[in-house]
Parts: C-alpha cells; structure tokens; sequence
C-alpha cells in the first residue's frame, strides 16, 4: 500500500512527508527517511551555506549525496538565490520520486535527480569541473566510509558538511568501533559532545591528508544525537599539527590538551584516560560565524539559531573542553550555582570565561580545575 503524504513546511519550502514520519516516534526507513527532528539541523546549513556561497568564486553547486526525501537539498534550491544547481541522490527510488514532486510543489526547477550509490555519486563528480561548492554527507549513522569520496567530490575552496549519528560509538560505549571507523577513541565525559565533534574532524582531518587536502572547520553543531561539522576543503598540504589528544583525569576533574600521548595528570599526578587522536584546533571560524549571523536574519529559520551563533562567537577563541555546572557543583559536594554567575566569578578572577552552544549548562574557561574549584 502507498504511504499517505503529508505537507509540513521548513524555513520557506514546502516539504511533503510520509505521515508515519511525523507520528512514529522512531521515523521509519520505508517507504522513506525523514526525520522531523533535524529541522534545526537542516537550519543550520542554510545558514552555513548562505554565508558561505556570499563569498564563493566559482560554480555554485550543492552536491546531496544522501537526500532521503530531499528535505535539505530542496531546502537550498529554494530557499538560496545564490545556489545555481542542486544534485539531489539517494539510493532509494522512492525518496527520489518524493523529492521530485517536492521539487513541483516548489517550483524549483535547477535539481538534478540521480538513483546512485552515495560513493559512486561522489566519484562522479570528482573531476575537477564537476565538483561542488558545497558537499553535504547525511548518512544513518556513521559518515566515515564517505569522506575520502566526499573530499573528492568537494571543490578546492568547497565546504564539506558532514553529519554522525552514531553517538553510542562517539560517546564511548563502543570504543572498538570507534577507533575503526575515527581512528581514534573517546573518554567517557561530561564534554563528550565536544570529543564526538572532535573525533569526527580528526579523521576528516587524516583522510584529507592522505589525500593532500587540507581542512579548515568553520562551523560544528550539535542537538540531541546530531553531529554537524563544516570545513572548507583546500587542495593544499596541511603543515599544521592540528591532532592531538585530550586528557581526562577522573581523579581531580582536570583535563588538558596534549599533542604526544601522556597519561600522568600533571595536576594530581593520578594515571589519566586519554581521548583521541582527535582535532586540537579551533572548531570556528570567527568571520564565519560572523556571517552566519548577518545571514541568518534574512532566513526563516528557528529564533534559537541566532542564540546558538552568538554562543558560537564568543567561544570561538576558548581551550577545547567544557565544564558543566552540575560537575563543579558535584566536586564541591553543594547545589549548581548559575551559569551566569559562575562565568562572571571565574572573570572577575581574572580568567577567560565564556558559555557553549554545546551545552547550555556548560561553560569554556582557561582556568585550570583547581583554581575553578577554588574560585566558585
Ligand atoms: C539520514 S537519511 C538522509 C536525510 C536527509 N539528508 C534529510 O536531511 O532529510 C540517509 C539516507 O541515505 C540513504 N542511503 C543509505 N545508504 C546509502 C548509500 N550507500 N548511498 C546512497 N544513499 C544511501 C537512505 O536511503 C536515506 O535516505
Ligand atoms: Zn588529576
């Protein structure tokens, strides 16, 4: 029996979806994947991609190499006047039938729809004139069997966008599996969010390497089990040493960056968990988020985007790692305190502060445990 379609609306474009989409609580597979939930996901790149086309040069292609139903591809078409054409691809024909009657209902007319396999679709516009600006991976799961074709596919001066959800993997449960498919392994930790976005853009980071490319994040995002990270793709040698490793002391609740692997706590001198190896560097790009801000006042997306940003913004130039209320608090053995309150202390100390838009009860510093401690 034929799946009902129903209409939903995301930022301007019409969207049709198979109902038990917006009813089941899990969305099903069949007859096709769309998930409701990723809205705010899929807000994000319009406004990630808007800011970064601004100041593209060359042909403005959106390559969509696993669309489901087209709901970000479409998105793009219709909601980018600066997108020339879309590449829409999925291996399931009836997504594809799906997105092209979206494509109808919007009158979007500059997509171009394909049945392929995600790798086969990506090799095929690997030639250097058939690449796109921008590259979008949005698997079930894990992206990594993807990225060397994406890298491939994405043009000198492109933005990639890559999306996990396999967040067991990255949070740690399956540490096995992690290093198989990130080269490298999580600690177990209330910034786990952050060592999941990290890991992600380390092998990013290692494939593009072997292939000479070098990247540059300009953007990460999370919501729930969502991982986003966007990088600019340059076909230049990295010399940058941007992989390294976090250390994680259960001991003390310190933890620092480190680029060789060190597990001594140079704190408590405790034997200290390692995470990685994994992206050191920065995860924005602060012109970036600068853009995406002035962008995001012209699209119709959800009002916490711009929360987001300007949290972004302010934690651009901040140490990697954050620390939760909760575990202060829990280390002082008394209830939270606030977190405006918390940052405000730890500034007035004379430390750098800021929230994270990786977690609202979170805050970034460079004051080490013991002076955190010692200061809230
Ligand atoms: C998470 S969904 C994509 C959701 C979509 N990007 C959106 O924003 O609504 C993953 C999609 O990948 C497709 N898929 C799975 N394996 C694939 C493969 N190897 N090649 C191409 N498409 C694949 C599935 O049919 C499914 O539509
Ligand atoms: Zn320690």
């Amino acid at each position: 029996m034929e799946s009902e379609l129903v209409e939903t609306v995301e930022g301007s474009t019409r969207l049709l979806v198979p109902k038990e989409a917006l009813v089941d609580k899990v969305p099903p597979r069949e007859p096709a994947f769309f998930n409701p939930r990723a809205r705010i996901s899929r807000d994000f790149s319009i406004i990630a991609y808007a800011a970064f086309l601004k100041n593209f040069k060359g042909p403005r292609t959106f390559l969509d190499s696993l669309s489901g139903i087209g709901a970000r591809s479409i998105r793009v078409a219709n909601e980018l006047k600066e997108v020339e054409q879309v590449f829409v691809n999925d291996v399931n024909p009836k997504a594809l039938a799906i997105a092209e009657k979206i494509a109808k209902l919007n009158n979007v007319t500059n997509c171009v729809f394909s049945e392929n396999e995600a790798c086969r679709f990506l090799s095929l516009h690997s030639k250097r004139d058939q690449r796109g600006a921008v590259v979008d991976v949005d698997p079930f799961g894990s992206p990594s069997r993807y990225l060397d074709c994406a890298i491939r596919a994405t043009f000198h001066g492109g933005l990639l966008s890559v999306t996990a959800t396999d967040l067991t993997v990255l949070h740690g449960l399956f540490p096995t599996a992690c290093k198989r498919k990130y080269y490298g392994v999580p600690v177990r930790a209330e910034y786990g969010d952050e060592i999941a976005l990290r890991l992600i853009l380390g092998c990013t980071n290692l494939i593009a390497g072997r292939l000479d490319v070098k990247i540059v994040p300009l953007f990460v995002q999370n919501n729930m089990h969502y991982y986003k990270t966007y990088v600019k793709v340059l076909v230049r040698t990295n010399d940058e040493e941007d992989m390294g490793y976090i250390l994680n002391c259960k001991s003390c609740g310190n933890r620092h960056v480190t680029k060789e692997a060190k597990y001594e706590c140079e704190i408590c001198k405790s034997k200290a968990e390692l995470a990685g190896p994994l992206w050191i560097g920065s995860l924005y790009d602060k012109d970036f988020v600068n853009e995406m801000i002035s962008k995001e006042e012209q699209l119709q997306v959800d009002k916490s985007c711009k929360k987001t940003l300007e949290r972004c913004k302010e934690e651009s130039d901040m140490p990697p790692t954050y620390f939760t209320i909760d575990e202060i608090a829990h280390m002082k053995h008394s209830a939270p305190i606030s977190l405006a309150k918390t940052i405000e202390k730890i500034q007035s100390a004379g430390f750098k502060a800021t929230a994270t838009s990786l977690n609202p009860a979170a805050f970034k510093t460079d004051a080490p445990i013991n002076d955190i401690l010692s200061i809230i």
